[in-house]
């Protein structure tokens, strides 16, 4: 069972799970066709960070994803929010998700009341955003924009929010500490800022912005030359030792309930994809927004362990 530790001073480290805490859903081009065309509020030209030969394709991924949103995942993404937030209703409070993807976690919010804006670079992942507002959701307290979490003039016509949620994005734009600035200069004094970025595992890290750009850098076709291999080195110990515990296949089974509703393999197909990626320790993080004047409320780390480390702060500017 994972842990979502309270703190007072320093933060304390979980459990680690053999999860990589990502959640970029494989291609699925015949997919992408079938969703609306996005026209709304577009307000950020995402030609530039797309034409980036190394960039990898979020919002082609998240399409094969919608399929198998159902209302079971909604809950457990509206429990995972309740969770990690400690709220158990948002009503009346503006939410922003930066880097929406799916749009799962958007939806999740306006369920639970909020007033929402969702902001994503990628146009795949803003029409996914549309098409799960579209089935699940509602246009009432919640629009959808095209835009970076770079451009500073997009976030400030967006205002400022009581929930500045950023899940596994900023360490993707390229300009990590920009991002987590800017995500920061959008949250209301006493607001809450709740991000998560990957761990920084020193040379292990390394190795994997290599092995990621490699990826990228592949024809598709042979993208299972590095994707094989990085799944068996994730997956393949803990497959033998559910094995040898006589529980084969479990951890497996069970990671869409442990990891918000995400599959292994979309997540490990993100995880070998997502680039740029950039990393950073635990208390890189909390000392760069204690510096901004936010209090951390809660943090839950992976350890020395590959994913993602998440934090949730106060401002108190
Ligand atoms: C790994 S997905 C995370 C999606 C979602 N937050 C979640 O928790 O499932 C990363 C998302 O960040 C978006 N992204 C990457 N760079 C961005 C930027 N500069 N501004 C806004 N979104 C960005 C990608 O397009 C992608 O949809």
């Amino acid at each position: 069972m994972r842990h979502w530790h309270r703190l007072i001073g320093p933060y304390t480290v979980g459990e680690h799970v053999p999860s990589l805490v990502f959640r970029c859903p494989v291609r699925n081009s015949a997919l992408t066709s079938q969703l609306p065309q996005s026209g709304s509020n577009a307000t950020f030209d995402s030609s530039v960070a797309d034409r980036d030969p190394d960039r990898f394709a979020f919002g082609k991924n998240w399409v094969a994803f919608l399929q198998r949103v159902d209302e079971s995942t909604i809950a457990r993404a509206v429990q995972s929010l309740t969770e990690m937030l400690d709220v158990s209703d948002l009503t009346g409070k503006r939410f922003l998700d930066i880097g929406s993807g799916s749009g799962l976690f958007s939806l999740a919010a306006h369920r639970l009341g909020a007033s929402v804006v969702s902001l994503d670079l990628d146009t795949d992942s803003v029409q996914c955003t549309e098409e799960l507002r579209r089935r699940f959701g509602s246009s009432n307290r919640w629009s959808i924009h095209t835009g970076s979490a770079l451009d500073r003039d997009t976030l400030a016509e967006l205002g400022v929010f009581d929930v500045v949620y950023s899940w596994g994005v900023l360490h993707h734009t390229g300009r990590m500490w920009d991002a987590l600035g800017n995500a920061g200069d959008c949250v209301v004094d006493k607001g809450t800022l709740f991000i998560a970025i990957y761990n920084d595992q020193g040379r292990t890290s390394r190795r994997w912005t290599a092995i990621k750009k490699l990826y990228n850098r592949l024809p598709s076709a042979l993208r299972f030359l590095v994707l094989w291999p990085a799944l068996l080195r994730i997956w393949g110990p803990t497959t033998v030792r559910d094995l040898l515990r006589g529980r084969a296949g479990q951890t497996w089974r069970e990671y869409p309930e442990k990891n918000r509703g995400m599959s292994v393999w979309r997540d490990v197909v993100d995880w070998v994809g997502g680039y740029p990626f950039e990393v950073a320790r635990p208390d890189e993080i909390t000392e760069f927004f204690g510096e901004r004047l936010f209090r951390l409320k809660s943090v839950r780390t992976c350890g020395r362990g590959r994913g993602c480390n998440e934090f949730v702060f106060t401002a108190d500017k």
